[in-house]
């Protein structure tokens, strides 16, 4: 007979969450949602099903994105659909859709799945969970500070320290500025040099500069941009300064960083792990002032940034910051019999009902066995039920870290369980 077995493996790209994984994950989540909490962001969320027009309207068109990296269909009522590859112009529709109820500033975060076709590698996966946080209707630059901060802080309450991560800033609005300074005033032109300094980092310096001047044309003028890009002058930006004046001074200024959006219309942030191994960015973002515009109706400017979770946790491990923390029961109850596994489920609610969390142990091994196996997923106390605890309803429970015994009633064992 053919062996025709379905494979175990996951689909391309994609992860399964066995419980360590799922324990990581929760501890990321709720990290990153009492931290957007903290700063006053309230939750929303959306299907991740969208008509495929939002991702091809003007002001959101992203060709990479939607040529290459969607997944899309045609759905049974010839329904052009994408599964979302990222939440911003879902947040942007949602706001254009609520604008006239709402009151600005207003801040929203979401913790999205996105999906997107790429060639699967480290910190790039098809589908991945992605902390938005934005903010709506605040066109002040102490806005871009506010969510530059949130984004930093995210990364101190997982424990991260300055030397761990490096926070890079730039302004489209200055750079379009520069561009002019040097007589580049093509849009066009701007949009081909921002997607090459989108690839600098990839790319030997000797190549970046021959398609700066296959771009521009003109050899020393390739060189002055080259010169412009690479310095490390601030400028005038108020953001980077004033995000210094909090106390963040990981912060710096690099004219290389583009974004690969076309929606950002000022400020741009990205936050990069300082570790070599994990040369991907932790998260992005930036201003766009006209997203949402493309819904009809007067345009609410927004200010944000998504982070993903598998850069997240290269960088917790990377840097050492995680602990297993995978939920185990405070009491595993172990009946010494099989005839014993019912009375075992019955005193399992009743420790429960007291608010405990316990689970039992039916399986067949030798009570040795069991013991070894609560010790090893971090059960902290074992009850061995034989005829006589279940006949004379006096039981004892052990400490599987100090091997103390302690005997007693339920009630008493609640109490002492409890305390
Ligand atoms: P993005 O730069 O495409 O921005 O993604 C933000 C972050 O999501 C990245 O820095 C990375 O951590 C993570 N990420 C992106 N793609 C993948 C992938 N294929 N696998 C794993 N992680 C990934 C945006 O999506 C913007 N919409 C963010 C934003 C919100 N801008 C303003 N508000």
């Amino acid at each position: 007979m053919k062996n025709n077995k379905l494979s175990t493996d996951s689909y391309k790209g994609v992860r399964d969450f066995f419980p360590e994984d799922m324990a990581i994950q929760e501890y990321i989540f709720e990290t990153w949602s009492h931290t957007a909490e903290s700063f006053g962001f309230s939750r929303y969320d959306a299907s991740v099903l969208e008509p495929s027009a939002i991702y091809k309207a003007k002001g959101a068109e992203n060709e990479e994105m939607v040529n290459e990296q969607t997944y899309s269909f045609v759905d049974r009522g010839n329904r052009e659909v994408t599964l979302r590859p990222e939440m911003t112009p879902t947040v942007a529709r949602m706001i254009a859709a609520k604008r006239r109820d709402l009151t600005f500033p207003v801040r929203w975060y979401s913790i999205p799945n996105l999906f997107r076709y790429e060639r699967a590698q480290r910190g790039r996966l098809r589908e991945h969970w992605q902390l938005n946080c934005d903010i709506f209707g605040a066109d002040d630059y102490t806005a871009d500070i506010e969510i530059i901060a949130l984004a930093y802080q995210v990364l101190v309450n997982f424990g991260a320290t300055e030397d761990m991560f490096e926070i890079l800033v730039n302004n489209r609005q200055t750079m379009k500025k520069a561009y002019e300074m040097l007589g580049i005033t093509n849009a066009d032109t701007v949009t081909a040099i921002t997607r090459l300094n989108d690839r600098k980092d990839k790319i030997e310096p000797t190549e970046y500069l021959k398609s700066l001047t296959e771009i521009v044309n003109d050899e020393s003028l390739a060189k002055e941009i080259k010169k412009m890009i690479e310095s490390s002058d601030p400028g005038d930006s108020v953001v980077v300064a004033g995000l210094k004046e909090m106390g963040i001074n990981n912060v710096r200024i690099d004219r290389s960083l583009a974004r690969g959006f076309d929606y950002y219309t000022g400020t741009i942030f990205e936050i990069k792990d300082t570790n070599p191994d994990n040369n991907r960015s932790l998260l992005g973002g930036g201003r766009y002032d006209n997203l949402t515009a493309m819904f009809g109706g007067e345009a609410v400017s927004g200010i944000g940034f998504g982070m993903g979770d598998v850069t997240m946790r290269d960088f917790l491990e990377t840097h050492d910051l995680l602990t297993s923390n995978i939920p185990a029961p405070t009491l595993m109850i172990m009946p010494l019999d099989k005839k014993l596994n019912l009375p075992a489920q019955i005193l399992a609610k009743q420790f429960r009902d007291a608010g405990l969390s316990v689970a039992t142990d039916m399986s067949d091994k030798k009570i040795g066995k069991k013991l070894a196996n609560a010790g090893e997923q971090f059960v902290d106390f074992a009850l061995i039920l034989g005829d006589n605890e279940y006949k004379n309803k006096q039981y004892q429970v052990k400490n599987l870290t100090d091997q103390t015994e302690t005997s007693g009633t339920l009630d008493e064992l609640i109490e002492f369980l409890t305390q």
